[in-house]
């Protein structure tokens, strides 16, 4: 069943608010206290409304989080039952250091239909939807990923560029791709819009790839959806805490690699509001005693994808 239509400007509204909460901590280098403001914030929202939600990917789980935790039930408790992904600020570092590309994100679906992912790291794919669905794969090796990419798009493997994130754990796959002498955009956090790259070419990057955040590959995963590129993740569970917690949510098979529609399924509507200036969206600006805010929002149940454009009186 599709999602409310009208859900649609009530969520643009949880991460709008969310974004300008953070927005007095832009470069204040203090991203404890700005991820704060944009959880309570998402947090007093999401309350208003008229939803019975329940946070599957959020701030962590009960006993280390003090609120947006794995399990909290928000909302009125009436009304659609929604599960609840969130990612109050995207690119903590991002707000601290006054650099672009922090986001307020949010995705939400009907209950049972987003998965519940564990706070660990997840190996990820996201590729444009003009490259046919099985020349990619999280099992290929590298290179043989990269000329199936250019064999479909008909460009040279020098045309081609490849989004991850500059981390040693990369090193050895930026040292191949280097070696194919493939264009890369190496990003230095913030992989929601990493991944999100290759939805439109505007971007230019044909393939997202590597080690992030396993929630942040749920919501990246809940926003390509709307725009039918491809999308798998695996999650990787490196201690006994790790194992423990993923056997609690009912995961059994610890190598299994997700494609999109086990991650996320039928109606989903995705906000990502910019916090600072970034490629996907503008940041929080204030203009005139006003708040001008930007959000990509994605409807998968219109296909619909654009970008909002919002003014919010400040309050004195
Ligand atoms: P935060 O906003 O929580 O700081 O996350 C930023 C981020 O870059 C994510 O986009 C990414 O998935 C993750 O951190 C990568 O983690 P790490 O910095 O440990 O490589």
């Amino acid at each position: 069943m599709p999602l409310n239509i009208e859900l649609i400007d009530k969520i643009i509204n949880v991460t709008t608010k969310a974004a300008i909460s953070c927005h007095r901590f832009i470069g204040k280098n203090d991203k404890i206290n700005a991820d704060q403001a944009a959880t309570d914030s998402m947090r007093n929202e999401i309350n208003k409304l008229e939803i019975n939600g329940e946070v599957v990917i959020g701030e962590g789980e009960l006993d280390e989080a003090p609120m947006l935790y794995i399990g909290e039930k928000l909302g009125s408790g009436k009304g659609l039952d929604i599960d609840i992904a969130v990612d109050p600020l995207e690119g903590t570092n991002f707000v601290a250091k006054n650099l672009p590309g922090a986001l307020s994100v949010i995705s939400i679906a009907e209950k049972g239909n987003l998965f519940n992912a564990p706070e660990t790291y997840m190996d990820k794919l996201a590729v444009s939807n003009k490259v046919p669905f099985d020349a990619t794969d999280l099992d290929y090796p590298i290179e043989r990923n990269i000329k199936n990419i250019a064999d479909s798009l008909n460009k040279d493997i020098s045309n081609i560029t490849v989004c991850l994130l500059n981390r040693p754990r990369h090193q050895k796959i930026i040292d191949k791709l280097n070696g194919m002498k493939v264009k890369m955009k190496l990003i230095s956090d913030g992989d929601v819009s990493g991944a999100l790259m290759v939805t439109d070419e505007k971007y230019n990057v044909d393939i997202f790839l590597g080690i992030g955040g396993g929630p942040e590959g749920v919501l990246a995963a809940s926003a390509i959806d709307a725009y039918n590129c491809k999308f798998q993740g695996r999650f990787i569970f490196d201690n006994d805490d790790d194992i423990l917690r993923a056997k609690k949510m009912g995961i059994k098979d610890l190598r299994k690699k997700y494609n999109l529609e086990e991650i996320i399924k039928g109606d989903t509507i995705f906000c990502a509001t910019g916090i600072t200036n970034g490629d996907l969206v503008k940041g929080v600006n204030i203009n005139n005693g006003r708040y001008i805010t930007e959000t990509l929002v994605t409807h998968k149940g219109s296909n619909k994808c654009k970008i909002v454009t919002r003014e919010d009186t400040i309050k004195t």
